[in-house]
């Protein structure tokens, strides 16, 4: 039911520079500004500052961010045809082009409707064995006492899922080229997104972090073109995206272009590793937190796995690994930020906030899922928060590691698979102890990943030791 109105110009906000708006202490602490803005009630108001009034040309521009879930549900769903994402930065819409991620209204739906029989329900499943056996290989390389960089070990399994599913091929030699182009690129669109002046000095410009993403860029796009080019001159059966994309057809009844398929390949390879990646790194290190939850986890698969791979059959099973994926997507999740909304008219929100045309909103998983009202003690990692009846007791959009509505994540259940398949596959061979001495802050670039190389170091499991000594 609908609060009375209330105008935007009464929203509050935190203070900010006259001249920068936010920008500054957004940028200087993104993840701390984004909980310390949830005082000012359930919509806050982030101006921006007469700098960006100058060169929008708008009056009073801001920032609206929602910290209520009903406002969000109205923003996504309900009234989800009166927000439009925001324009991008040139660098981010070089890399992802037309890609389903970045497009609109009947194009964006065309898209859509390719690829949802392709992440749905059994396609899906089939996966797991894929999944299983690259963990299997990967956690099979790690010796008793090894120390490894966890956040690579992840990226490893998730990339060369991925590069499967993408191409029906292994990843092989290409894997580094790959990593470092999407490294260095997150790093530049992250830097646009922090200033609007960086925005405007153009790519042409050899800056140093212009350079390397150009190099990284154009070695990408040669490994992509090349895998099309191959493909259309000795097409294959393999159910994999580039066939999906191959044999579908745009809104004339013409198959795509190979511009178009890159552009999807793009979304596909940056969206669907990286995300998954950094969930399953930051799950090790809670984990490596909390004996309890470790008891309880290799409790568990000692029941369902009895010290074999697990397959899709298990998942159903595998009740507390979900649970604690879930809490890791919570305390940490990859897309801490939703891609910026802009209403097309005015409309007022459940909450009362009445937002003009053109408004930018803020909708932030990472102050969302660590907020008291829905996750009391919300700092504490606690994986019985995902049982089914305390999921029962708070609303929707109090938690949305993926998005929601028409534009919600379209690999959701893909990723839960595989975060569910490593989770298991890995705590059922080795414990992971994090090295001493480091402390782990969440850096927030486009997907939330730790602020350092995460090391660990491995102990194999040996399944007759009783579980005091296992964890
Ligand atoms: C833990 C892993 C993942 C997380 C947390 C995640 C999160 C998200 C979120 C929040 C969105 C919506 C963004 C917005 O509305 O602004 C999104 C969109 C998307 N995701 Fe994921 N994602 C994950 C894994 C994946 C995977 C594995 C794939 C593909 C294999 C994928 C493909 C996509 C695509 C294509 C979209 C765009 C959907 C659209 O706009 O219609 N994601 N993801």
């Amino acid at each position: 039911m609908s609060r009375r109105a209330q105008p935007s110009a009464s929203i509050s906000g935190p203070p900010v520079s006259r001249w920068f708006g936010f920008f500054p202490e957004f940028k200087a602490d993104s993840l701390g500004y984004l909980l310390r803005c949830r005082q000012y009630g359930d919509v806050a108001k982030l101006p921006m500052g007469t700098l960006a009034a100058l060169l929008l040309r708008e009056r009073d521009p801001a920032m609206y961010l929602l910290n209520n879930p009903a406002d969000i549900r109205h923003v996504l769903v309900v009234n989800q045809d009166n927000f439009t994402k925001a324009p991008v930065p040139p660098v981010e819409s070089r890399v992802f082009g037309q890609g389903v991620l970045h497009t609109e209204g009947t194009v964006h739906h065309r898209q859509r409707r390719v690829f949802l029989p392709f992440f749905h329900g059994d396609h899906v499943s089939s996966y797991a064995g894929l999944i299983a056996d690259t963990t299997d290989g990967v956690t099979a390389s790690w010796s008793e006492g090894m120390t490894i960089d966890i956040g690579q070990a992840m990226t490893t399994i998730t990339l060369s899922v991925i590069w499967r599913l993408l191409f029906g091929q292994d990843i092989g030699t290409e894997a580094r080229t790959v990593t470092r182009a999407i490294t260095t690129g997150q790093q530049l669109i992250k830097r646009q997104y922090d200033s609007l002046f960086a925005r405007l000095i153009p790519l042409w410009i050899p800056t140093k972090l212009h350079r390397e993403f150009f190099h990284g860029h154009r070695r990408l796009e040669s490994i992509l073109r090349r895998l099309i080019r191959d493909r259309r001159s000795a097409p294959t059966q393999s159910p994999d995206v580039l066939s999906l994309l191959l044999a579908a057809t745009d809104a004339t009844g013409q198959p795509l272009s190979e511009e178009e398929i890159r552009d999807q390949l793009v979304t596909f390879l940056l969206a669907g590793h990286e995300t998954t990646a950094n969930a399953l790194t930051w799950g090790w290190f809670l984990l490596s937190q909390s004996k309890t939850v470790r008891a309880h986890l290799a409790q568990e698969l000692e029941t369902v796995l009895n010290g074999r791979l697990p397959t899709a059959a298990d998942v159903p099973r595998l009740r507390y690994t979900k649970m604690i994926w879930e809490e890791t997507l919570r305390l940490y999740p990859p897309a801490w930020l939703l891609h910026t909304r802009v209403s097309r008219s005015d409309d007022t929100l459940p909450s009362g906030a009445h937002l003009p045309a053109g408004a930018r909103i803020f909708i932030s998983p990472w102050s969302m899922h660590r907020h008291p009202q829905w996750f009391p003690d919300a700092n504490r990692f606690d994986p019985e928060r995902f049982a089914p009846e305390s999921q029962a007791q708070r609303p929707a959009f109090s938690y949305l590691p993926f998005g929601g509505g028409g534009r919600r994540c379209l690999g959701e259940s893909f990723a839960e698979l595989e975060g569910i398949l490593v989770m298991a596959t890995v705590a059922s061979r080795v414990r992971l102890r994090l090295v001493d001495g480091q402390t782990i802050l969440p850096d927030p670039l486009m997907t939330l990943r730790p602020h350092m190389p995460m090391r660990m170091t491995v102990s194999r499991v040996h399944r007759q030791e009783p579980y005091s000594s296992l964890v």
